[in-house]
């Protein structure tokens, strides 16, 4: 390989580690990936923002915003599918772009995908016990107001600690740190549960909807449904926390395409559903509430459904942070192998194979911030690492087929339209981006200089690619 200036951007050689055994078990099938996207997916996306989009941008055409958010991301896990058949190791779009775009780019692109891990594990753990505590308050319990929520959390008044999203993402870790196995079985049962109550909210709502609920249809005009489209994109993060798992999946090449793309699409028909019903029932004025869902089912004097459904939203929530901080464990496993962060990240419990300091790490840093952070703040920083990391997997692909490393591998699936779909996916992911608050631009700006650090003083001297490369 050609030597570059200071080697920041050394590429990694995949094709060597395709074929060593890692220490992962494999034991997920296409279904299981199906179910891990779902539980990923589908969570306080849904139970939460519809109703906030459609007060705040969109009016009753909040399911346009659904609508075009799942074009994006079903353009970004078109380019995901590729790289992840092409290129099956842990790491998702770090690695891949690791292999194209080489070190420096990486380690970037990891860097904020940690951020959207954590950030995203916090924001639901906040949502989470937000439901938690409004459904306890029906049976009377209720904790003292310094333990329901982080200092400043809006609408809460002596805020400090939200103990119980505290609680929840440190139980997610003990969970995990048992095995994937268990781990995939009990998310199994709770995705079906999540659908079910969202199916169950369609069956009731729909005989309660006004037609005259849906007039104007474009309160806020088209301007609006973009910038609800740019936060009905959260509701979909979580897709890509499946490519995390390539390196435990039976076949990869076929699997992983059907796990990632199926998942996107039920989340997609669940979600334009839901709004289509929620803002038929409930003028659109009135949605502006935490709990959108429990909250149309009040209205319609529903009230047995509304406990049911909240019950389902925590359940629902439960899975997202399942599948989330496994996809953070899974990332923070492959910077590490790379030599990128420290080894004890890597290593693998003798009996479970799961990494176990890793796996109790990221439940303890996703924990602080969850308790200690309010939820507004957290929810803005998860869009933007996310968008990033599907910029550069969707232009990394164009890079990809014109790499002749990998024209000689077996690959099951390759991306439609070549080249104008990723590029389209590029473009749409950085308008995306151009939609976000100008917090999170800079907070997303202190996160990127934390990472150079990190990587100047301890990744650059301890890269196992540049090792390796240097002895060849
Ligand atoms: N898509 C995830 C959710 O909606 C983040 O909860």
């Amino acid at each position: 390989m050609a030597k570059q200036p200071l080697q920041l951007f050394i590429k990694k050689q995949v094709q060597t580690d395709l074929y060593k055994k890692t220490g992962l078990e494999k034991t997920l099938t296409a279904f299981s990936l199906t179910t891990m996207g779902i539980g990923a997916i589908v969570g306080s996306g849904i139970f939460i923002t519809p109703g906030l989009i459609a007060a705040n941008y969109t009016g009753p055409s909040v399911m346009l915003s659904y609508v075009i958010a799942v074009v994006v991301c079903a353009m970004a896990a078109l380019c995901y599918s590729e790289f992840s058949s092409t290129i099956p190791l842990a790491g998702s779009a770090y690695t891949y772009v690791y292999a194209v775009f080489g070190e420096f780019v990486a380690w970037i692109l990891g860097w904020a995908l940690i951020s959207e891990y954590l950030f995203a594990v916090s924001s639901v753990a906040v949502s989470w016990s937000s439901y938690f505590q409004n459904l306890m308050g029906g049976f009377g319990i209720k904790l003292p107001a310094f333990l329901q929520a982080a200092a400043g959390t809006a609408g809460v008044k002596g805020g400090g600690i939200d103990i119980v999203a505290l609680l929840i993402t440190m139980l997610v870790a003990a969970l995990l740190s048992k095995g994937i196995r268990e781990s995939a079985r009990i998310n199994n049962i709770m995705v079906i549960v999540k659908i079910l109550v969202i199916l169950l909210f369609i069956a009731i709502a729909i005989f309660y909807v006004e037609p005259s609920n849906y007039r104007p249809f474009l309160p806020f005009g088209t301007h609006g449904v973009f910038k609800g489209a740019a936060v009905a994109f959260y509701a979909y993060i979580g897709f890509d926390a499946v490519s995390t798992a390539s390196e435990e999946v039976k076949n990869p090449k076929r699997n992983m395409p059907i796990g990632i793309i199926s998942s996107l699409l039920v989340a997609a028909v669940l979600y334009i559903g839901l709004s289509a019903v929620l803002v038929g029932v409930v003028h659109y004025t009135k949605l502006g509430v935490a709990d959108p869902v429990a909250f149309a089912l009040n209205l319609i004097h529903q009230d047995w459904a509304a406990g049911v459904i909240s019950f389902g939203a925590i359940v629902g929530m439960t899975t997202v942070l399942i599948v989330m901080s496994y996809g953070g464990t899974r990332l923070l496993f492959a910077i590490s192998r790379d030599g990128l962060l420290p080894a004890s990240l890597k290593k693998l419990h003798p009996r479970t194979h799961v990494p176990v300091a890793n796996t109790w790490i990221f439940g303890i840093v996703a924990s602080i911030f969850a308790a200690f952070i309010p939820i507004d703040k957290i929810a803005e920083l998860v869009n933007i690492g996310t968008l990033s990391a599907f910029a550069m997997v969707s232009l990394g692909i164009v890079f990809l087929r014109h790499d002749e490393r990998f024209k000689d591998m077996d690959t099951s699936f390759k991306v439609p339209w070549y080249p104008v779909l990723p590029i389209a996916s590029f473009l749409a992911c950085v308008y995306l981006m151009t939609q976000l608050q100008p917090f999170t631009w800079e907070a997303f700006g202190v996160w990127v200089v934390l990472g150079l650090i990190v990587y100047v003083s301890y990744g650059y001297h301890h890269s196992r690619v540049r090792r390796e490369t240097a002895t060849d």
